[in-house]
C-alpha cells in the first residue's frame, strides 16, 4: 500500500535527520563553541559527556527505528539473498549495511569509553591531565568517525535512491 510505504519512509527519513543532524550539531557547533570558553578541561568534558547522554535519549531510539524501516525497506532482498549479490541495487544495499554495522560498532565503543565510573574520576580529579587529554582525543576522533560514517550511510541512501 503506497501510504504504508510513505509513512514508512518519513519514519526513516525523521530518524535519520536525528541521527545525522544531531551528531553534526554536537561536533561542528557545540565542541568548537565549548573550546572557546573559559571553563577547565574536567568541566568541558562533563558538558560534553552530558550533552551526550541526553542526545543518546532520542539518538538511540532513532538508530533503532532506522535499522527496523531499513530492514522492511529491503524485505524483497532478505527473502530473496541472491538478488544482494547479484544486482547494483542489492550490492549497494549490502554496502550500505555493512557501513550501519561499522557504525554501530564505533558508536558502542564511544558510549563505552565515557562510562559512569569514568566521569565519576575526571570529576574528582582521579585522572591527570595527561590521561584526561588522551581519552579526549579518542572520544573525539571516535565522535568524528561516527559522523563521517553517518554522511556516507546517507550518500549510499541516495544512491539507491537514483537507481544507479
Ligand atoms: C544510520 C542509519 C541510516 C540512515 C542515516 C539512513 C538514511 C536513509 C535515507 C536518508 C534514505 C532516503 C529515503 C528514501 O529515499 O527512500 C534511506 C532510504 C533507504 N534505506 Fe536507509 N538509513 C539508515 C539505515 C538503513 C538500514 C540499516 C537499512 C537496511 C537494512 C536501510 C535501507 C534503506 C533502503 C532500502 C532505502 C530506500 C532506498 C531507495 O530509495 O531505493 N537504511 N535511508
Amino acid at each position: 500500500m503506497a501510504i504504508e510505504q510513505t509513512i514508512i519512509t518519513w519514519i526513516h527519513l525523521t530518524s535519520a535527520a536525528i541521527w545525522v543532524g544531531g551528531s553534526l550539531f554536537i561536533g561542528a557547533v557545540l565542541a568548537p563553541i565549548l573550546k572557546t570558553m573559559s571553563f577547565s578541561l574536567e568541566e568541558r568534558l562533563q558538558m560534553m559527556i552530558r550533552v551526550g547522554r541526553r542526545f543518546n535519549k532520542i539518538a538511540i531510539p532513532s538508530l533503532i527505528i532506522l535499522i527496523v524501516t531499513g530492514i522492511y525497506n529491503s524485505h524483497s532482498f532478505f527473502n530473496n539473498s541472491d538478488l544482494l549479490l547479484s544486482t547494483d541495487y542489492g550490492n549497494w544495499l549490502l554496502v550500505k549495511i555493512i557501513l550501519v554495522i561499522a557504525l554501530i560498532i564505533t558508536y558502542v565503543i564511544h558510549v563505552r569509553i565515557i562510562r559512569k565510573d569514568v566521569e565519576e574520576q575526571i570529576m574528582s580529579k582521579q585522572m591527570s591531565e595527561k590521561q584526561i587529554k588522551k581519552l579526549r582525543i579518542k572520544i573525539i576522533i571516535l565522535g568524528e568517525v561516527i559522523v563521517v560514517i553517518s554522511v556516507a550511510v546517507l550518500f549510499m541512501a541516495a544512491l539507491l535512491n537514483s537507481g544507479i
